[in-house]
């Protein structure tokens, strides 16, 4: 299928913070540009393509139905995801049953952490660190160990492995989590 990725598409008035929330979430969005300079959104990392047609005709559909409630998710949820799996990453013997329902990568961090390590223990985090996962972390009852990330004399941030076995060992860590590419410095691992 051909697709549009050089459309610049208008987003006011649309549900998008990231063009519309200038100056009105203290902390987080950037104050409104000085006069004659454009906003361009990047201080959020929104998608700035449009969705896959497919997808917006799939929601339009099951939206014609006006029930909406609780849910569990369909066979054809777990078949795709260990055709995927399968396809992509050579993963075999994937069932429905190891498979969780999650409908964003925070809520995916947190259940991952769950099943690892316990509320109160301490979980290592590269920094700078996402916000997201800062709040999600935390809230979630962990201790976030950080870990710094050098920028070396090249302009590459990388990851001091001499400082995370120091952390791990110390505060004995049995989770980290990896960011890629790591927001905010770019990389990917
Ligand atoms: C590294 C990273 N992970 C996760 C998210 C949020 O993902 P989701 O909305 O799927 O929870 C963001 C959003 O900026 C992000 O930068």
């Amino acid at each position: 299928m051909k697709y549009d990725f050089t459309s610049l598409i208008d987003r006011h008035g649309m549900d998008a913070i990231a063009v519309d929330s200038w100056g009105e979430i203290p902390g987080m969005a950037p104050n409104a540009p000085d006069e004659g300079f454009d906003r361009i959104p990047m201080w959020v990392a929104d998608m700035n393509f449009a969705t896959v047609p497919t997808v917006q005709e799939h929601i339009i559909q099951r939206a014609q139905h006006p029930m909406f409630g609780y849910f569990d998710p369909r066979d054809e949820y777990f078949d795709r995801i260990i055709e995927w799996q399968s396809r992509r990453n050579g993963v075999e013997g994937l069932l429905p049953e190891h498979i969780g329902y999650e409908n964003g990568v925070l809520g995916g961090v947190v259940s991952t952490l769950r099943a690892y390590v316990q509320p109160g223990d301490a979980v290592l985090v590269h920094s700078p660190t996402y916000i997201g996962f800062t709040k999600s972390i935390e809230a979630a009852g962990y201790r976030i160990v950080h870990s710094p990330l050098k920028l070396d004399d090249q302009g590459v941030w990388r990851m001091d492995f001499e400082d995370m076995e120091q952390k791990l060992a110390q505060n004995h860590i049995h989770a980290a989590v990896f960011c890629s590419p790591h927001n905010p410095c770019g990389r990917v691992w």
